[in-house]
């Protein structure tokens, strides 16, 4: 079974993700950081997006051990990643990678910005998750606060607005609801009623053979 769960910038998306695979065994891909690691490998090699050779090298030999380190959620790698990720070649072999990923046996939960329309257009269940802009700051600024990284709240909305605005307007898989995704808005629910009503939103589908609203 395939999971796409879609969606901006601290929509709750990763969080819901992680917990929806955690329900139904399957096993997980924050997509977000393959584009975080290939920002981060191309800084490393002191590069940056106006190279694409470089940003293609990145992208095709992440190191999937590199995955979670907790360098990517830093900010400058976020703004990093979405000046790398409307390179064509880019998602491409970043593509080949996430593919590979969902076609184990189980399938898998993929989260992202493309999952539903790019990635996996043929997942089993597609949800687009949404919350207000500065209910997402709020959220970010939280996040980023707990793990001692100073921003002013006005300073990730700024940041949070400009690259959503690049993740929807790009040429390449920008940002947008497949037309059979399932909308979910976290605005006024908390970690637990996101994934109730997420969880909800699933088995409808998997109990009506899949028809979208
Ligand atoms: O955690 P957050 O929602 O802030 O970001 P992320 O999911 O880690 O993604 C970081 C950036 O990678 C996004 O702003 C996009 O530019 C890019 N991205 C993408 O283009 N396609 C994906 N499937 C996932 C991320």
């Amino acid at each position: 079974m395939i999971i796409a769960v879609d969606g901006p910038a601290a929509s709750g998306k990763g969080t819901l993700a992680r917990k929806i695979a955690a329900h139904y065994g399957l096993p997980y891909l924050d997509t977000g950081s393959l584009y975080r690691a290939t920002a981060r490998d191309l800084l490393v090699a002191k590069s940056d997006h106006e190279n694409v050779n470089e940003a293609v090298r990145a992208a095709q030999n992440i190191d999937p051990d590199s995955l979670d380190d907790p360098k990517l959620r830093e900010p400058g790698i976020g703004e990093a990643a979405s000046l790398v990720a409307p390179i064509p070649q880019v998602r491409a072999a970043l593509l080949q990678y996430q593919r590979r990923f969902c076609t184990g046996p189980k399938g898998a939960v993929l989260d992202g910005r493309d999952i539903g329309t790019v990635v996996c257009p043929d997942a089993n269940v597609k949800l687009f998750i949404k919350a207000d802009t500065k209910v997402r700051a709020r959220r970010r600024f939280l996040e980023l606060e707990a793990s001692g990284l100073m921003m002013t709240e006005a300073q990730v909305l700024a940041d949070l607005q400009k690259r959503d605005e690049r993740d929807r307007s790009r040429h390449s898989s920008p940002l947008v609801k497949a037309v059979d995704a399932h909308l979910l808005d976290t605005t006024n629910l908390d970690i637990e009623s996101s994934y109730k009503a997420a969880i909800e939103l699933i088995e409808g589908v998997l109990g009506d053979g899949g028809k979208t609203d």
